[in-house]
């Protein structure tokens, strides 16, 4: 049944031996991955396939094991799942991926009259999400006013499609890689990380912003305090001399009185 199948396809009859990976696959630490694989070969039965990385594999190309896939084997690691079949798809599932899988992997399978690996391998590098910020005071201290960005990122080429927001540690409704704030205000101060969408797991560090509340202290206010106590002042003295020159007055007023009887 399957051979009249391959026969019927075409192109698979004159197949060469041939692994096509996709490009170089840049991942957010805790995500799920798909290598998306295909292979060719000449009419022939497909016996087992493996998967190699590059790490491990010491003759790079996947004839020895260890294997982080084997369709043989017993048990493979738990991190890698074959999703591909024996036939022409060899994609590998790789999940909750961290840095310790940045490397190169490499499929190799085996009929029942040859082995082949595919040279060129797929390149793949995981990194942690990040958020950094972008605003428009540029030193100092963060105040209510300021316009504000934080930007979900991850260090790759291209942009993050749909991300989560959090802050301090609950979800908020932003889909958006940059978290625009036009003028912040003291409620906008808090924790914030991000995580892809559908993948918590990916979550990055908290960024801290702290808007300070400086509309009390702003230099207006301060003139007029500054202005109102000047005139108390001025008041007070004026006062004080002025009750201080009456005893005076009265003072001379008796001495007076005295010389005269
Ligand atoms: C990631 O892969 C694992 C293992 O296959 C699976 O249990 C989990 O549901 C996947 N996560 C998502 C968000 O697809
Ligand atoms: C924030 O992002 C918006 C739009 O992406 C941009 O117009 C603005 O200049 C950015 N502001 C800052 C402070 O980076
Ligand atoms: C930032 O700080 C530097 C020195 O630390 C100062 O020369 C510069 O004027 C400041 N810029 C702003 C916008 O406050």
């Amino acid at each position: 049944m399957l051979r009249i199948l391959l026969l019927l396809l075409p192109g698979v009859l004159s197949a060469d031996w041939n692994v096509k990976y996709p490009s170089p696959i840049c991942a957010a630490r805790g995500s799920n991955v798909t290598i998306d694989c295909r292979f060719t070969y000449p009419q022939e039965q497909v016996k087992r396939v493996l998967w190699c990385s590059m790490r491990l594999n010491l003759d790079q190309m996947c004839r020895n094991s260890p294997y982080v896939y084997d369709s043989e084997a017993n048990s493979n690691q738990n991190n890698f799942k074959y999703i591909g079949n024996k036939t022409s798809d060899c994609s590998l599932l790789i999940s909750n991926i961290d840095q310790t899988h940045s490397e190169k992997y490499k499929f190799r399978f085996i009929t029942n009259t040859n082995m082949w690996t595919g040279d060129s391998g797929v390149e793949i590098s995981v990194h942690d999400l990040r958020v950094s910020m972008s605003r428009s005071r540029a030193n100092g201290s963060t105040i209510v006013g300021d316009s504000l960005n934080l930007t979900c990122t991850l260090n790759c080429p291209g942009d993050l499609a749909e991300v989560q927001w959090f802050k301090n540690g609950d979800p908020i409704q932003q889909s958006e890689p940059v978290l625009t704030f036009s003028r912040v205000t003291a409620e906008d101060t808090g924790n914030y990380s991000c995580s892809l969408r559908n993948f918590k797991t990916t979550v990055s560090e908290e960024f801290t912003i702290y808007i300070e509340d400086v509309a009390g202290f702003s230099i207006i206010p301060i003139i007029v305090v500054s202005l109102v106590s000047l005139v108390f002042i001025i008041a007070a003295v004026m006062l004080i001399r002025r009750s201080a020159y009456t005893e005076q007055e009265n003072d001379s007023t008796i001495y007076s009185t005295v010389m005269n009887g």
